[in-house]
Parts: structure tokens; sequence; C-alpha cells
């Protein structure tokens, strides 16, 4: 291995930039993401190998579904429309860890983008956002990778400018 400068540097652990690679080029594999069974009903969902240890999944999203609000603690991650359209809606905000129900959000801390095929996006620690297939008509999918593997989601509805703590899933919720 090179010289490290520190303990961290001196880990395989992926960086956002790692993460971010590999879902661009996993969902640029054409059979892989032909082989997701889609849904009409609800989100479909195939777990991958992620690079150095991330959790990765595949992930299929009729017309009109979407994630709610939440973030992902201390995990970094990625990901990549691989077929149609999402939409992210994000908070330039790092909300407090704990000890608390509700937020008021100030003005100006609402980020938006459109993924459209072949595009991604990373993010950081703490990272709170909502993933929507606006589209009427087509399915989406999309490759999605963490790090580390999420010990937990925190969830959250949104009215307005007030963001409340709705739920805390940890992995065995999910399963
Ligand atoms: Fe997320």
């Amino acid at each position: 291995m090179s010289q490290s400068v520190s303990p961290a540097a001196a880990t395989d652990a992926p960086t956002a930039a790692h993460l971010l690679d590999f879902v661009r080029r996993t969902a640029a594999d054409t059979a892989l993401v032909a082989s997701l069974p889609l849904d009409p009903e609800g989100r479909t969902w195939v777990r991958l190998d992620g690079p150095g240890g991330s959790e990765a999944w595949l992930i299929g999203w009729p017309p009109g579904t979407g994630t709610g609000w939440h973030d992902h603690a201390e995990s970094i991650g990625a990901f990549a429309t691989a077929r149609g359209a999402l939409k992210e809606n994000s908070l330039a905000v790092r909300l407090p860890s704990g000890g608390w129900r509700a937020l008021e959000l100030h003005d100006g801390v609402d980020r938006e983008r459109l993924l459209r095929t072949g595009q991604g996006r990373a993010f950081g620690r703490h990272h709170v956002h909502e993933v929507l297939n606006e589209s009427v008509t087509e399915h989406a999918v999309s490759v999605h990778a963490y790090y580390p593997p999420l010990p937990l989601i925190r969830r959250f509805s949104r009215t307005g400018p007030v963001l409340r703590l709705e739920q805390v899933e940890r992995p065995e919720d999910w399963q």
C-alpha cells in the first residue's frame, strides 16, 4: 500500500467516488438491469455485491413511487439511474443527530435534481433526501451503494418547512 498518514487512510474503505463509479458502471450493465423483475404495484429490489464491503441494491420504481424523506446515518452513498429518470429532493443542512421530534427548516435548504438514465450522484454522511419516480408511465431502475452497510434509516414526514421524525428502521426491519 501507499504511505498512509492516518489510520483512516490506511483502510480500504470505499470512498464516495468509488461508490459513484460502481453505481454508474453497474447502471450501464444492461443485462443486469434487464434481469430485475418489475412489478407495477410496487418497488422491487435485488441485493448486489458492492465494492469494499459496501451494501448495494438494484431497485425498480413503478411510476409514481418514492421513498419518502429519510437519511442514512453515518453511511456515505451513491446512486445512479439505469432506466427512466429519478427525482431527488434533498436538504442542504445537517440535522441534529438526536433528541428532537420536529424541526422547522430554514428557507433555502431545499435542493432538487433530476437524474436521467446514466446520471448518478454521491452523497456524504447525514444526507437527507427523498427519491421519486415522477413519471406517469415509465418504470425507473437505479443502482445504490452505501458504506458502511446501513446501520439504520431515520424516516421523516414533511409538512411545509416542518420535518418530523417518524421512525427509525434497522436492518432487521427490512428483511
Ligand atoms: Fe436514501
